[in-house]
């Protein structure tokens, strides 16, 4: 009897334990950052055509045509792109990346205009950089502007999640204004448009990528790791594609970019166009932890910092001059755990 009761009472007790997990789970969901964007999604036929790849297969698209599967074998990559261009606008896919050995694998989703403008092109980067076993997928973002490829603008990220594992939201808002890049919920880099940027700031309108592709000479440690073709095929999967802006025809280039207040006005309206204080709470707090490399840091290349360097000195402090993060090895014989910065590490490090 008393046994009886005594699990009795455990079992309330666990009730009561769950309830108030549940409660917490609730309420941390409601008030965090990552209340999923309100955005539609497309099937491929709607707003992508293929880019190259398809026709040995490499492009696969699923029944329903809402999502599409890239893979590399050592035949060729592939890629695809969309079916217009758009002047500004907020470009999504959830991605799966290639899991195993990619050391030399790029996957890419991206925004250019550099089949029109060859000299003079704009482009808004996430480059996804394999790696050798045991060491995780390292993210890229880029800005270009005008052709301004002599300035690269280049941070690199760690991740807080096995992206190989499950999908996860990666997207790019581009407005007049501001470009906000966002993984999930989280904005993980904000640049806001200035004069002194002047036509580094990318104005002309782009089409959206996405590819896949071998970068053996330079993606894992310079080069230094190829792909190696023992694993492949490479596959990388993508869906809940969003395509919002101002549309244009690429052969007419109609609506002219002065017809496109309406889709400007929806754009600034919309949930992701602000970063309100939690997201920008969580925005400093993902760059402290995962921010590899950041021009802005970066004395070597760049003397001078770019006009719209935020130079937080708490944060300079963190990395070298090469603008590589340095990285704290705790040494286990050493009695008081004295810290020891590792090496720096190149843009191509296999970390
Ligand atoms: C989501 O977007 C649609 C279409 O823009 C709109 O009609 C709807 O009210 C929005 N829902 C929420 C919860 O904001
Ligand atoms: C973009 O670059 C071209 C070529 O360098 C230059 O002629 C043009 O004025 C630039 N555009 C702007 C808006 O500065």
């Amino acid at each position: 009897m008393a046994g009886f009761r005594s699990s009795d009472r455990r079992r309330q007790f666990l009730t009561v334990q769950s309830v108030l997990l549940v409660v917490v789970v609730v309420l941390s969901l409601s008030s965090s950052v990552s209340a999923a964007f309100n955005v539609s999604t497309l099937r491929f036929d709607e707003g992508f055509s293929p880019l190259f790849g398809h026709g040995n297969g490499n492009l696969i698209r699923s029944s329903d045509d809402k999502s599409v599967r890239l893979v590399l074998d050592r035949y060729t990559g592939s890629g695809f792109i969309s079916s217009d261009l758009y002047h500004h606008g907020f470009f999504s896919a959830s991605i799966k990346l290639p899991s195993d050995y990619t050391a030399g694998v790029v996957v890419a989703f991206y925004t250019s205009n550099g089949d029109i403008f060859k000299d003079t092109h704009d482009e808004l980067d996430f480059e996804f950089l394999g790696n050798v076993h045991g060491k995780p997928w390292r993210i890229q973002t880029n800005v270009y502007g005008n052709g301004s490829t002599s300035r690269g603008r280049e941070e690199r990220y760690r991740l807080s999640f096995d992206p190989t594992k499950e999908f996860h939201r990666y997207s790019i808002l581009w407005t007049e204004t501001r470009i906000i890049f966002y993984i999930d919920e989280i904005p993980i880099r904000e640049v806001v448009r200035s004069a002194a940027m002047g036509a580094d700031y990318p104005s002309k309108p782009m089409s959206i990528y996405a590819t896949l592709w071998d970068g053996s000479t330079w993606a894992t440690a310079g080069g230094k790791f190829p792909v190696n073709y023992k694993y492949a095929p490479f596959v990388s999967d993508f869906s809940n594609l969003v395509l919002r802006g101002c549309r244009m025809d690429p052969i007419q280039q109609s609506p002219a970019a002065a017809d496109c207040a309406a889709s400007s006005a929806e754009l600034s309206a919309a949930d992701y166009a602000t970063i309100t204080p939690e997201r920008r709470r969580a925005m400093l707090k993902f760059r402290h932890k995962y921010m590899t490399y950041s021009y802005c840091y970066d004395t070597w290349r760049y003397p001078t910092a770019f006009p719209e360097c935020d130079v937080i000195p708490s944060e300079r402090v963190r990395f070298q001059e090469s603008g590589n993060v340095n990285v704290v090895v705790r040494r286990r014989r050493s009695k008081r755990s004295r810290q020891v910065p590792a090496v720096g590490m190149g843009s191509g490090s296999a970390i």
